[in-house]
């Protein structure tokens, strides 16, 4: 078998030239008075360049993080419905909106708002996806939420002649201190949050919490199964 015909299911991406190198040119510093790091392999990195490096990265991150996580966002913003009768923005922004409706904290709105974000890209995986993102900014109870809130969604799938998974699953973490809070968030604002004709509020109403949630020094994440 010829080389070619060995790699006749390879995708070929046509990449225009101009974005195919960096052709030397160094991305542009976000602040004026900020400093590049001179050479390209850590091991090289003085200690002088260590030490304005990891201030800059510090203050970056604290002031990017929130708008990072609203860009991937808002990515899915104009995407088309798999058959839901919206889609999954306008489902973590329904959910958020219902949680602020019934008059839940700050931060419960926030992880609604998030809970969602890696439903398209690892749909297996989509709640430790937000519980990674979430995880350090937020309470234990909603890290916990977010890292099960899938096998809580199967209680609520009892007509899907195709599932194969466990419906009982959430069963074994019964008793467990963030099982009736998990519960009732995929109950109330989760399972439901599917609704066309729900005055679903704009990302707009959600910016300040969000910031004022991402500004939150981060701390780490339990352990936790
Ligand atoms: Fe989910
Ligand atoms: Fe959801």
């Amino acid at each position: 078998m010829s080389e070619a015909e060995q790699h006749s299911h390879t995708i070929t991406i046509e990449v225009p030239a101009s974005a195919k190198y960096s052709n030397g040119r160094r991305s542009p510093l976000a602040k004026p008075g900020w400093q590049y790091v001179e050479e390209a392999e850590l091991a090289d990195f003085s200690a002088e360049e260590w030490t304005f490096l990891n201030a800059q990265s510090a203050e970056y991150s604290t002031e990017e993080r929130a708008n990072a996580a609203l860009r991937m966002l808002g990515t899915l913003k104009d995407d088309p419905s798999f058959g839901y009768q919206v889609n999954t923005y306008t489902h973590c922004l329904q959910s958020a909106t219902m949680v602020m409706r019934a008059g839940w904290d700050e931060e419960d709105i926030v992880t609604a708002l998030f809970h969602d974000m890696g439903l398209i890209v690892c749909p297996e995986a989509h709640g430790p996806f937000s519980a990674a993102l979430m995880g350090p900014l937020v309470s234990e109870k909603n890290y916990w939420m977010l890292r099960h809130h899938q096998i809580f969604m199967n209680s609520h799938s009892d007509n899907d002649p195709s599932f194969t998974g466990d419906k009982d699953a959430r069963e074994v973490y019964r008793g467990h201190p963030h099982f009736e809070y998990t519960a009732t968030f995929v109950d109330k604002f989760d399972q439901n949050a599917l609704q066309a004709d729900y005055d679903t509020a704009s990302i707009e109403v959600f910016l300040p919490m969000v910031y004022r949630v991402f500004a939150r020094k981060p701390h780490a994440v339990p352990v936790i199964d």
